[in-house]
């Protein structure tokens, strides 16, 4: 055990001023987070990096997980998912349906995430097969296997629902498979984003190389 701060604790580690000394010849930091200072929601190994900068360095170690979740009537889950899916580094969140949702909840992380939209799920399955990754449904729905005991794929792409309905009949005939969260109290679900956290680190502690976290 240490007492040093770790990278990402944001208590002790709120932001950084204007740099001291000499101005480092690095071209991914910003001149003008050099000059006043950088209090973004960024781990420290980034302070004072352009968005340009980190975007590409995030995108030489994504995961080859993609997720989605159905938006056709406006979930205002979608930022909670893209904040996660930037921490685990996640290819490409995908939304399906209305392009509208509410970026509050992202944090600025979106700004870090690949996005993509596609106005129906058919055009969702279709960038799927193309790309390669088998579909995952998550839902707690009849049919659906336990994700507890369910080897995900490596090139993947997990659809979640919106609160009320769901995935949709597309989402969970043109999966491969529907995955549940077990769960053992009175509610019938839980909250999608909280679900969607749930089953990406899943994936994150069978795939990912825990060498590489911060
Ligand atoms: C609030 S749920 C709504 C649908 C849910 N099937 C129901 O009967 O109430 C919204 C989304 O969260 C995710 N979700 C919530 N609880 C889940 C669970 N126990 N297992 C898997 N996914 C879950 C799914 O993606 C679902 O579509």
């Amino acid at each position: 055990m240490t007492d040093e701060p770790g990278p990402t604790e944001w208590g002790s580690a709120p932001g950084v001023g204007p740099w001291v000394g000499e101005v480092p010849d690095d071209p991914r930091l910003d001149p003008e987070l050099l000059r006043d200072g950088d209090t973004r929601n960024v781990v420290d190994a980034y302070r004072y990096w352009t968005r340009e900068a980190i975007v590409a360095d995030i995108d030489r170690r994504r995961h080859p997980l993609h997720v989605a979740i159905e938006n056709f009537g406006n979930d205002a889950n979608i930022g909670a998912v893209v904040r996660t899916a930037n921490a685990f580094a996640v290819h490409t969140v995908h939304i399906v349906g209305r392009r509208r949702w509410n970026r509050r909840g992202a944090m600025v992380t979106d700004r870090y995430q690949r996005l993509e939209h596609h106005d129906t799920t058919a055009a969702l399955l279709d960038f799927a097969a193309a790309a390669g990754l088998t579909v995952i449904a998550v839902d707690n729905v009849p049919g659906a296997v336990p994700l507890e005991h369910t080897a995900l794929p490596r090139e993947c792409l997990m659809v979640f629902g919106q609160e009320g309905p769901g995935i949709t009949d597309d989402t969970r005939t043109g999966a491969a498979k529907t995955v549940s969260i077990a769960q053992f109290g009175s509610t019938r679900s839980m909250n999608a984003a909280v679900a969607a956290g749930i089953a990406m680190h899943t994936w994150i502690a069978q795939h990912a190389d825990l060498g590489q976290a911060w």
